[in-house]
């Protein structure tokens, strides 16, 4: 598939995860061979306020292209203006959040809201392809719960104002994260449009990819919680789809390796003390099924400095 002029293939995409696929964690996907990552869901009132933890949200430097920022808000003007910043700050392609379930996103009419309010989706997306020159993608989920779904309707209007991809969560908000994805929705939003449509949910193994596209005859496929403290499952989705070749699982020797190098950004980018914090959840996840893993947790939540995490993490290779 197309998405302006980058020629995207079967594109597997790291998926928008806040508090996850920061700049450190976008780096790492890359470095183990990830092609697509996007940036967390960002503000755009505090971005038009310049408000300096979202600027530095915005950091795209030295990342490779198409840079793809996720934007959230409910104002279709303000909307544009973030757009306009992101791109400032080196943004190729501009996606627009409808999909996120969060209490304190709804409240103000963004995310997840806007499939209640399909006039004012269609105009943030209206006003946000307006003002820019360079591809404006929407992530959506199917409708705000079973007896409300949407999606067809709201992706043929998002197609119809210059939305150029739609990723399609299958999941309604009322379901958050839990329940199975009903990928048939997929197919039917792929039927109903004639941009391309990306497949989101439940993508957890190489495998689960293969099936999405067969079912759905989607145009590439979307991972999130798949990757957490599992970068490699992009690469070995993008090598199963591309080649038919199911690459081996990391090694823990190269678990670990990775973990360390992730740690070495995080601390790069967000200082020792934040960066500690935020590495505790990744390390946790890096681990997962290593022998004696309960008992490494506890030693990862206790680490008081950069130093004690790297201590714990080398000594699961003794
Ligand atoms: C911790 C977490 C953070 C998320 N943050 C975002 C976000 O910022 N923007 C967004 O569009 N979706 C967000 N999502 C939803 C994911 O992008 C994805 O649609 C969802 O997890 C389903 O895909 P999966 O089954 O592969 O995890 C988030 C999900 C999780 C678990």
């Amino acid at each position: 598939m197309k998405l302006g002029h980058y020629e995207l293939g079967v594109p597997v995409f790291l998926a928008p995860l806040a508090g996850v696929t920061d700049k450190a964690f976008r780096e790492t996907v890359r470095s183990v061979g990830g092609e697509y990552v996007w940036t967390e869901m960002i503000s755009d009132k505090a971005l038009t306020y310049q408000n300096s933890r979202t600027l530095k949200m915005l950091d795209l430097s030295g990342e490779a292209e198409p840079r793809i920022v996720q934007l959230f808000g409910s104002d279709p003007e303000t909307m544009a203006r973030a757009a306009l910043l992101a791109i400032e700050a080196s943004a190729n392609i501009i996606d627009i959040n409808m999909g996120c379930p969060a209490q304190k996103i709804i409240k103000n009419n963004e995310g997840s809201a806007l499939l209640k309010d399909l006039p004012r989706a269609q105009a943030i997306a209206s006003a946000v392809v307006k003002a820019v020159n360079v591809p404006v993608t929407v992530k959506i989920r199917l409708g705000w719960n079973d007896q409300e779904i949407v999606a067809l309707e709201l992706a043929k209007g998002l197609e119809a104002v210059g939305v150029q991809m739609i990723t399609v969560h299958a999941r309604t908000r009322e379901q958050f994260y839990s329940g199975q994805a009903n990928w048939e929705w997929i197919r039917r939003v792929k039927e109903s449009v004639n941009i391309p449509v990306i497949g989101n949910g439940d993508v957890c193994k190489p495998d689960d990819a293969a099936r999405l596209i067969e079912q759905t005859r989607c145009d590439g496929v979307m991972i999130g919680r798949g990757a957490l403290g599992n970068p490699w499952l992009i690469p070995r989705v993008q090598s199963f789809l591309k080649h038919g070749i199911i690459l081996p699982e990391p090694s823990i020797e190269e678990r670990i390796r990775v973990a360390l190098e992730h740690f070495d950004r995080v601390l790069r980018y967000k200082g020792e003390r934040i960066g500690l914090n935020e590495m505790r959840k990744h390390a946790v996840w890096y681990i997962k099924g290593v022998r004696k893993a309960a008992l490494i947790r506890d030693e990862i939540m206790q680490t008081r400095s950069a130093e004690e995490m790297r201590v714990v993490l080398n000594r699961i290779l003794e």
